[in-house]
């Protein structure tokens, strides 16, 4: 089986064909990614029309080096996954409307992905976990904690109640002066400071609700740069420091919490798993942070290549033959229409406040 998977959901346009064997690993053919952020770098983040309109311009080509990549001719895939949601409407509507386009044309058969699904699964097509396991998606617009129980059967443990991860990476580094994206400078400039020196909050730390909050420490940081103001590079490093560290205690307290639940739900579990996901993924700190707890709790701690944490279309691909494998595929998927909104468990109410920007996964 070869699924041709097309993803432009945010700032990337990607394209990637993956193929299953019988009795063999799957395998990914071809995983081209190519990155807006020069686009919107002038802007200190995405533009959502910018977006859509480079999504535009490149798609196509995107698709065609995938094929070519993969050594694989559009007649010999068996099926085309697009993101049909969540993320900004107008770059979805490319992807999926092309996807649509390919799927006529060709004869072939259309799905609709959820770009969250993608996340959820990846640890599957790289590690071949089985389920039940953990998920923790902390990327520039999501930051939730998620049982993953079968493909399509997913329960939220948490999110954020205001600001997700990689924005509040990305707001701090804009107070700061440093460039976007933000969190790559802010773990740069880390590890230069002091993470003493501020005693920033950790919000939620130790609170029964499970959710995640950023806005408070945000603050925070906001004052503490003002009262010091102008800003050496020392005093930089040293709030970014004292920032990181803020953000590992808090994430980490919230996640050691969901731990101790799947202990509780699933006690005869033999190899309990914790997946990362998500652009913060690729931070230092808050990795090794994930990987003592785990350690601590006896969980593994499976962390996808950084190139599959970010958003890419082999998940989406993946996410597909796992659909199609399961039997879920949606027979009615040349009618979907793209949803900028579209939990991934639509049993959790939504949260007020969360997801401002509410495009990026
Ligand atoms: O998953 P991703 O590539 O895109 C989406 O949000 O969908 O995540 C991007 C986010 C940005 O907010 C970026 O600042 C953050 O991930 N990020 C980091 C690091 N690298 C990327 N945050 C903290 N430390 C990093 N090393
Ligand atoms: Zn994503």
């Amino acid at each position: 089986m070869r699924v041709l998977g097309i993803e432009t959901s945010c700032d990337e346009t990607a394209a990637s064909v993956v193929g299953l064997r019988e009795g063999a690993a799957p395998e990914i053919l071809s995983n081209v990614v190519l990155s807006q952020i020069e686009e919107h770098a002038a802007f200190g983040g995405v533009v959502p029309e910018i977006a859509a309109r480079a999504h535009v311009e490149a798609l196509d080509g995107i698709i065609e080096a995938a094929l070519a990549d993969a050594d694989t001719r559009l007649a010999d895939v068996d099926a085309v996954a697009a993101t049909a949601g969540p993320g900004l409407v107008g770059g979805l509507i490319v992807g999926l409307m092309t996807a649509k386009a390919i799927a006529a044309a060709s004869g072939k058969q259309l799905l609709a992905i959820n770009h969250l699904e993608g996340h959820a699964l990846t640890a599957r097509l790289t590690d071949g976990l089985s389920f039940p396991y953990l998920l923790l998606l902390v990327s520039g617009g999501h930051t939730q904690i998620v049982l993953v129980r079968g493909v399509g059967d997913y329960q939220r443990w948490a999110t954020t109640i205001d600001d997700a991860l990689g924005e509040a990476f990305d707001k701090t580094a804009k107070m700061l002066g440093l460039a976007y994206p933000g969190g790559p400078n802010v773990e740069k400039a880390a590890a230069k400071g002091d993470p003493a020196r501020f005693a920033f909050p950790r919000p939620m730390k130790g609170e029964s609700r499970p959710d995640f909050s950023f806005s408070g420490l945000k603050t925070a940081v906001r004052q503490a740069a003002t009262s010091i103001a102008p800003l050496s590079d020392q005093d930089v490093a040293d709030i970014c420091a004292s920032f990181q560290s803020a953000v590992a205690d808090a994430l980490g307290d919230r996640v050691a919490r969901a731990l101790v639940r799947f202990r509780e739900d699933y006690p005869d579990s033999e190899a309990p798993a914790l997946v990362v996901a998500g652009g913060v993924a690729a931070n230092r700190k808050i990795r090794s942070t994930l990987e003592e707890l785990c350690a601590s709790h006896g969980f593994r701690f499976v962390a996808p290549p950084h190139a599959l944490c970010t958003d890419n279309a082999a998940m989406i691909a993946w996410a597909g033959i796992e659909r199609l494998q399961a039997g879920l595929a949606d027979p009615d998927a040349m009618d979907f229409v793209p949803r900028s909104r579209w939990p991934l468990d639509s049993v959790s109410a939504p949260v007020v406040g969360s997801g401002r920007r509410g495009a990026k996964a």
